[in-house]
């Protein structure tokens, strides 16, 4: 059975899922329209995610698919922590405001316990997708008993074999033009592979179903993806500023004015693209220390990023954006969908 069928969509089209910028009422559309709605569930506790799937199906009765994150806990080194922390003090002060003493884990990962597996298993939605590794056996086979589909995000060839050695069902090729964090396993080894490289890495030497994802803003874009043997495509920034987003004045603002991206790990303690800010200009530097692990550094972030907008400034967010964002357009997310779909049919 094709990709299509399999998921119950009209179009090789899924909105990326987007933990802070993803809404039941953008999945819906997404959905209804005949792509593949999304959740980025992962900054969510497991009563707030089954709140989210929850007020999803009360807007669609289409598939859609929720989001965690599969990192592995690391150990917080109190020396590099305090160190980090003293770099940013600077910041924390110039906007009348003092960094914390300590920084909280404040993601939990699908993998530390089965809270949000059991969430997936009561709601039932159609699908579910892992970003930074792989669920544990117990929970893809737990997730397969219940027919609900499996996806997991590679940006290099040995994570997609141990992907496909995992049981799961659809790869996601995550090329270095996406926004946000890309799923990389260990942020130590980043292949920082294209979009277009991966989906034909992926097809040569995988058996999987693909979806490409990173830097794809148009129907034409997505097609030559298709062409290059990914079955569907997953857009993120494209949808960011829909009305039913949940993005900020600030973040949508900045998209306009400045839509120029740059990676850097300085806000969660991962390599992450988004918009240039002071993050990428005043943060850093030559002499920046280490970072502590994600997601002790993103308590930082967040907390400067809060202490810097009550005095108006902007510039500490985190303001995800891929490679492609200058060619946002301003459509609602169901008219999106349906220009990418005309886009896709005649290039
Ligand atoms: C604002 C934002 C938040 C994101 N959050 C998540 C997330 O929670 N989980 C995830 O798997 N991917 C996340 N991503 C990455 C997307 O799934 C996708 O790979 C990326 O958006 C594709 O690149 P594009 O933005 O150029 O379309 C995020 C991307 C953006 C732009």
């Amino acid at each position: 059975m094709n990709l299509l069928n399999r998921l119950g969509i009209r179009h090789p089209i899924f909105l990326a899922p987007m933990a802070g910028v993803s809404t039941p009422a953008l999945a819906a559309e997404v959905s209804n329209q005949g792509g593949l709605g999304s959740l980025g569930l992962g900054a969510n506790t497991p009563a707030a995610a089954c709140e989210q799937i929850l007020k999803t199906q009360e807007l669609t009765d289409r598939p859609f698919q929720v989001n965690f994150f599969c990192h592995h806990s690391q150990a917080l080194d109190n020396t590099v922590t305090q160190q980090w922390i003293e770099y940013l003090r600077p910041q924390f002060e110039q906007y009348g405001a003092q960094p914390p003493a300590s920084l909280n884990c404040i993601y939990p990962s699908f993998l530390d316990n089965d809270d949000f597996l059991k969430v997936v298993l009561e709601t039932q939605p159609k699908a579910v997708s892992f970003h930074f590794g792989i669920p544990h056996a117990h929970q893809i086979e737990a997730l397969k008993a219940a027919g609900i589909i499996t996806m997991v995000s590679a940006t290099n060839l040995a994570e997609a074999h141990a992907i496909e050695a995992a049981g799961i069902d659809i790869i996601i090729a995550q090329g270095i033009e996406a926004g946000g964090h890309r799923g990389i396993f260990n942020e130590s080894f980043d292949s920082s592979v294209k979009t277009d490289d991966l989906v034909q890495l992926f097809k040569k030497h995988c058996q999987l179903p693909i979806v490409a994802a990173g830097g794809i803003m148009s129907g034409q874009q997505a097609k030559v993806l298709l062409n290059h043997g990914a079955d569907a495509v997953q857009l993120g920034t494209a949808f960011v500023q829909c009305k039913t987003s949940n993005a900020n004045d600030a973040y949508r603002t900045a998209l306009l004015n400045q839509p120029i991206t740059q990676i850097t790990a300085s806000i969660s303690g991962r390599p992450a693209r988004g918009l240039i800010n002071h993050w990428h200009t005043s943060i850093d530097t030559p002499n920046r220390p280490a970072v502590p692990a994600y997601p002790y550094t993103y308590d930082l972030g967040k907390q400067l990023h809060a202490a810097a907008s009550k005095q108006g400034d902007h510039g500490f967010g985190a303001f995800w954006a891929g490679s492609n964002a200058a060619q946002i357009r301003e459509l609602e997310a169901a008219d999106l969908i349906n220009q990418l779909v005309l886009e896709m049919n005649f290039a």
